[in-house]
């Protein structure tokens, strides 16, 4: 019997990161096909039947052809047993999206070859290095034409910030892809297309120093242009340091196309290994050590309405400690109750699994009766762990919303309300204007379509949504402040939240810069620090 720090130690729980279409689907895919979760001959799939495999519970996914919400892939692969956690990758996404990643040990960012680093790559970035979480790189689609692979790491460790650590090389791409250079085995590994990964590749591994063979594999020209690139990056590029990978500050980086099903499993295996184990979390009061304590996990994502038939919210656990066991009760902090929850599951596409125990690392979904809220603790009895909340995301997009039906304004609050606590959208009420309207903002502008959708279902009530040309919403950190007396550009406007705190909205970061200037000593705060 395996104990529950072997159990704990053989967990991998990561979130693949990217810009939409960069290849994070067909990756995930190539992943569970080496983890047996599906078979090779079905592993590719159109795209709308892809999307539609992870997560099809919302008439709005199905409609549009794109995963709102995140789920989690589960499979075990060479002893360890690994959880992804799918962020979905579409120009629409949410708040959710941005959260799951605090539920993630570390990260793996898709980048397109042609494309290099994209908007939602550096947005999905930017909260990974908030959590200093290890950051590992898959340029993906080898097999078409490729920019300089020298300019493309040059791009990563400009625009993101983080230093590189090419693992392996490219040799080629396009029509001229011929496989890569594993620079710690010294090995060539040769291309063979496998018809969409239909099939398995006949690869040939060469070592560096078989230079006849290697030669007779890559041509003479690739092996000249590849022995001197070799040494270009043996003397110029970072090296390796497996702390630094850890603390975030270097990321290995991989070649390959998950298409054709090359360079994924070489990937999967180093990643597996660099990777860590389930992290260790801050609490108010210490560092929790995933293995010295009992049972602890936080609430990362509610989701209502999963089942229409039953109308149920599920909360989201990352457990971060311990083991936990169906039968047990457990403490739930913020609501100050021992109890015991109720169907805990593991969710993958539209199946559930009921679980009897899982591990610190692992997700679990419960039902949730109304009682939990985005960064609750729960925890053994013995245990008193209260883990630090999650941060609030600032919207990029807003909205007055307005409800067609004037005489439903019970219906329209408690759905809005309910909704918001959720944490799919954030409302705002106007500031000393008297008007009792209220403006939403979120991350991704589906949640609009979403807000809407859900209070005609869910609560039968008709919303107009009129948009807001604000991008930009700042708190203000300074406690004493007269919000009447700050003199901002013409575009600024004053809001205030549900707890009545006063904030900014501006239509462009230039008119925030403005308002600093004008207003010696305001502060002004980004995300994270509501
Ligand atoms: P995403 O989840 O990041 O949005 O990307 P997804 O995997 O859906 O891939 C986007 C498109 O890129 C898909 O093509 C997919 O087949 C293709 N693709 C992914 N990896 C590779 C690769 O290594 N090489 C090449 N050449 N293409 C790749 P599509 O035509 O939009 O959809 P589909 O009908 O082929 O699924």
């Amino acid at each position: 019997m395996q104990s529950i720090s072997d159990e704990i130690n053989k967990r991998r729980t990561f979130a693949i990161i990217s810009h939409p279409d960069a290849g994070k689907t067909t990756l995930t895919e190539k992943f569970l096909l080496y983890g047996g979760a599906i078979n090779l001959a079905g592993s590719v799939k159109g795209k709308a039947t892809a999307r539609h495999a992870v997560s099809d519970w919302m008439e709005i996914e199905k409609e549009r052809g794109i995963s709102v919400t995140s789920s989690v892939l589960e499979f075990e692969y060479d002893g360890y047993h690994i959880n992804i956690l799918d962020t979905p990758g579409h120009q629409d996404f949410s708040e959710d999206t941005y959260r799951t990643l605090m539920a993630a040990d570390s990260a793996v960012m898709v980048i397109d070859a042609s494309k290099g680093v994209e908007a939602q790559t550096r947005k999905l970035f930017k909260v990974c290095g908030m959590r200093g979480i290890p950051i590992f790189t898959f340029i993906n689609k080898l097999d078409r034409d490729a920019n300089d692979t020298f300019e493309l790491l040059d791009e990563i460790e400009k625009e993101l910030g983080i230093a590189t650590c090419p693992i392996n090389w490219p040799i080629g791409c396009g029509k001229n892809f011929k496989g890569v250079y594993d620079r710690q085995k010294r090995q060539v590994i040769t291309y063979s297309d496998t018809e969409k990964g239909t099939k398995e590749g006949e690869t040939a591994v060469y070592s560096i120093e078989d230079d006849t063979n290697v030669i007779s594999a890559i041509t003479k020209e690739k092996y000249d242009i590849l022995t001197e690139e070799i040494e270009l990056l043996d003397g110029a590029s970072a090296e390796y340091d497996l702390d630094r990978v850890r603390d975030g500050k270097l990321t290995p980086v991989f070649f390959g196309s998950a298409l054709t099903n090359f360079g994924v499993e070489i990937f999967l295996q180093y990643f597996l290994k660099m990777t860590t184990t389930p992290l260790a979390r801050k609490s108010r009061e210490e560092l929790i050590d995933p293995v010295e304590h009992d049972f602890s996990a936080f609430v990362f994502k509610i989701q209502a309405n999963m089942n229409k038939a039953h109308r149920d919210r599920i909360a989201f656990m990352r457990i971060c400690s311990g083991k936990f066991e169906a039968a047990k009760e457990v403490k739930h902090i913020q609501g100050g109750k021992i109890m015991r929850l109720s169907q805990p599951q593991q969710i993958m596409a539209d199946s559930r699994k009921i679980l009897d125990e899982a591990y610190a690392g692992d997700i679990i979904g419960v039902f949730d009766p109304g009682i939990f809220s985005i960064g609750d603790t729960v925890c053994a009895p013995n245990e008193d762990i209260v883990y630090e909340g999650i941060p609030t995301f600032a919207p990029e997009h807003f909205a007055r919303v307005r409800q067609v039906d004037t005489m439903k304004r019970k219906q329209f609050v408690k759905g809005i309300t309910q909704i918001a606590k959720e944490g799919a959208i954030q409302i705002f009420q106007e500031y000393n204007t008297g008007l009792e309207e209220i403006i939403v903002g979120v991350v991704g502008v589906l949640q609009f379509d979403v807000l809407k959708y859900r209070l005609e279902n869910e609560y039968n009530v008709d919303i107009r949504l009129e948009p807001l040309p604000y991008e930009h919403i700042r708190w203000i950190g300074n406690k004493e402040i007269d919000l009447d007396k700050i003199t901002g550009t013409s575009d600024m406007k004053k809001i205030k939240d549900l707890k009545d705190r006063p904030l900014l909205l501006f239509i462009n970061a230039w008119s925030v810069g403005m308002t600093l200037e004008r207003n010696e000593g305001l502060e002004l705060l980004e995300f994270g620090t509501q």
